[in-house]
Formats: structure tokens, sequence, C-alpha cells
């Protein structure tokens, strides 16, 4: 049991997990209030390593449920093992004949079968799925809710009892209830809005891309091989990455693969055409990489000037400079005229549009995505 969010910190960051403060606090209350934790933000910034290293950092044992579409929530729970009752009819054939050799007609040996039936939907025919194994566990465990948003809502309306009670009912069985209430973690990478009544019994953290520092102090502890001096610059680039509305960001994951790759190449020091060469590390579809790639010089030496060529191509140019009497120069606004013209150019194919099971606003938003990869 943590006593202090400081402990709860050094707990994590004793598995190579770098939690800030907010995080750490969450965490201490979750483990202190025993209310599930649901957190919600973009991919790779660490939601399901969370569940991972607090179960190492607390020694409990971690149960994993991986949520997907169309999945059939009632198996999230427990399952009743059909082939196992087939085994043991079939075993016990004779037993059953029997049972019901000096019964008159159909409807009474049906009965006498039926007064049987309880052993059929006993505890030895009842698989455990994470859900309930996790409330029938001796030892505490960690439950990781792996993807909740993919999972249909009728998997959110099943969770409620475990989430409030800690307990899952089996209608042959009766109810199971938990001895040692579990760490329950709920990761979501808000593709939909979740049901209000399943948000009320959790805590909520929104888990942002880290700050520079934080991001700094993942890397490091990696042990990507890299120098501090050219991680420290590495993270300021893909931080320069995330502001250009890429269709998938990069994360905080491929920072780490990037600074690896980086390492492995041996560079000495981050010029724009190593970064170039390897962008593709961090940036996955072919419209990211050439907006990087156009990108990458200006992030890599925020003092380059733009050069006269690529005003050229970008036909808002010119207009920017009407609104900022001051240019095109090396201060943070150029960032935000940057995406101001790419919102511009770039309606059809965001990837808020029909992305990762999205509603698709319109068959034409469709198609331009499709043309855009
Ligand atoms: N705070 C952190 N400390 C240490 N490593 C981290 C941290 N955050 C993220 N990472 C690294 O990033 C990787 C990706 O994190 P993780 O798989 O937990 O992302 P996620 O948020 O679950 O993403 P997704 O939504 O895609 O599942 C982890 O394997 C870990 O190496
Ligand atoms: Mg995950």
């Amino acid at each position: 049991m943590f006593t202090s969010v400081e402990q709860v910190r050094e707990a994590l960051a004793g598995e190579g997990y770098v939690a800030d403060e907010r995080l750490a606090t969450t965490v201490f209350l979750q483990t202190r209030l025993d209310k599930p934790l649901l957190i919600e933000g973009p991919a790779g910034v660490g939601k399901t390593e969370l569940a991972k290293v607090l179960a190492a950092a607390t020694g409990r044992r971690l149960l994993r449920l991986q949520c997907y579409e169309g999945q059939d929530e009632t198996k999230a729970l427990y399952e009743w093992d059909y082939g196992k009752q087939l085994l043991y009819t079939q075993i016990l054939r004779e037993k059953i004949g029997q049972l019901v050799a000096d019964a008159t007609d159909l409807d009474e040996a049906v009965e006498r079968i039926g007064t049987q039936e309880s052993v059929f939907f006993s505890d030895r025919f009842l698989a455990p799925r994470p859900l309930l194994e996790a409330v029938r566990s001796d030892e505490p465990v960690v439950l990781l809710i792996d993807e909740i948003d993919r999972a249909d809502e009728a998997l959110e309306a099943v969770l409620l009892e475990l989430l409030g009670e800690y307990q899952v009912s089996v209608p042959e069985l009766g109810t199971f209830t938990a001895n040692h209430a579990p760490y329950v973690i709920l990761t979501s990478n808000n593709t939909r809005d979740l049901a209000a009544a399943l948000k009320r019994r959790c805590l909520h953290l929104f888990l942002d891309y880290p700050a520079a520092e934080r991001e700094l102090q993942i890397v490091q502890s990696k042990n990507t091989g890299l120098s501090d001096a050219l991680a420290t610059q590495l993270v300021e680039v893909v931080r320069g990455l995330r502001e250009l509305e890429l269709r998938k960001a990069p994360s905080i994951s491929e920072t780490i693969d990037w600074a690896r790759t980086l390492a492995v190449l041996g560079v000495a020091d981050l010029s724009a055409q190593v970064l170039s060469d390897t962008v593709s590390v961090v940036v996955k579809y072919d419209k990211d990489v050439r907006k990087a790639l156009d990108a990458l010089p200006r992030l890599v030496d925020p003092n380059a000037t733009v050069s006269e060529h690529k005003h050229n191509h970008h036909d808002h140019g010119h207009h920017h400079d009407h609104d900022h009497p001051h240019g095109h120069d090396h201060d943070h606004d150029h960032g935000d005229d940057g995406r101001a013209a790419r919102l511009a150019k770039d309606k059809p194919g965001r990837f808020t549009d029909g992305y990762y099971g999205t509603p698709k606003r319109s068959e034409t938003a469709t198609l331009g995505r499709r043309r855009a990869l």
C-alpha cells in the first residue's frame, strides 16, 4: 500500500516509468480510494504501460482484457466450458441412461435430466475470463481493460457492476465479490464517447504527450545510446512534428525508436539530412512524411530562414507577409501560420474523419482520404 504520492512516483520509476506529479497523484488516489482509473489520450503515451508497471511495482498479477470491435461482451466475464460439458456427458452416458431408463415418456425423462442440470452449470464447468478472474482471484491483481472505446457499448454496461462494486453475477451460481479490490485501469483512445455511467465510476486521467523535460527523461531512461545533447534536440524536433497536424502524430514510443535508430547509425549531430533519411521511423503515412520533410529543416535549426523556393510552392505564403509584417522568421508564430495554411488546404482527409472507427461524414471525404493516401 502506498503512503504518499512521492512513493508512487518512485515505485513507478523503479519499473522504468516516468510519472509526473498529476499522474502519480491519480495513481495514489486510485490505490487509496479503491476506484477504477480511466485513462484517455492519444496513442503511445504510456496508457497500457502504466497498468503493466503498476502491476510490477505492487507485485500484483496483471490480468488483461483487450477490447475489440464486435466483441461478445458476455464472454468478457466468463463462459461455460461447452467442450468439457460435452465430454462429461459422453463419459457419463450410461449413468444418464440409467437415470431416465424407467421414465414413461419424454416429458418425464426431460424432467429428470432437468433436476440434474445444476451439475453442468457448476464451478467445475465455469471458464472465468479476465473480469471474473480478477474478482475471484485469491491474490490481489491489476486488471487492465485496454482500449474500451473499441468495444461496443454493451461491454460498458456489463462493466458497471464490476467497476462499482467489484462483483460479478453469474445467474446459475450467484454473485462473486472480490476479496481484494483489484486495481482496475481502463484505457481509451477517445475514438468515441464513453457512457456517463461508466465515467462516473472511475477516476479520470487525460494523458497527453508529455512536456519536453519528461519526454527527455523517458528517452534517457530507455538507454537508447543517443547522447543527452542529441536526445534533447531530438525531443524538440518531435514536438515540432506534433505541431504539424499530422494524420498520426509521433508518439513517445516513436521518439524512443528514433533515438535508437540515430544511435545505431552513430549520428554525431542532428542534421536535417539525417533526420529526413530516417523520418519514416516516426511518421508512417505518405502525406505525413511529405509534411514532415518540409518542416524538418526549420525544426532542426529554427534560425534557418525559410528558402524562397518554399514560399513559392505554398500558395498561401505571401498572404502571411501582409498579416505579419515581420515575415516568416524563427519565432513561434511561424508554426501557427503553417498550421492555418495547412488547415485551409487540407479539408478532406483529416484523420478525425472516418479514422479509427469514427463515423464517416460523407463518402466524398472518404474518397478524399484514399486519394490523399
Ligand atoms: N511515462 C513513461 N515512462 C516510460 N516509458 C514510457 C512512458 N510513456 C510511454 N512510454 C513508452 O512508450 C511506449 C508506448 O506506451 P503504451 O503502449 O503504454 O502506449 P498507449 O498509450 O497504450 O498507446 P496505444 O493507445 O497505442 O495503446 C511504452 O512501451 C513505453 O516504452
Ligand atoms: Mg495501449
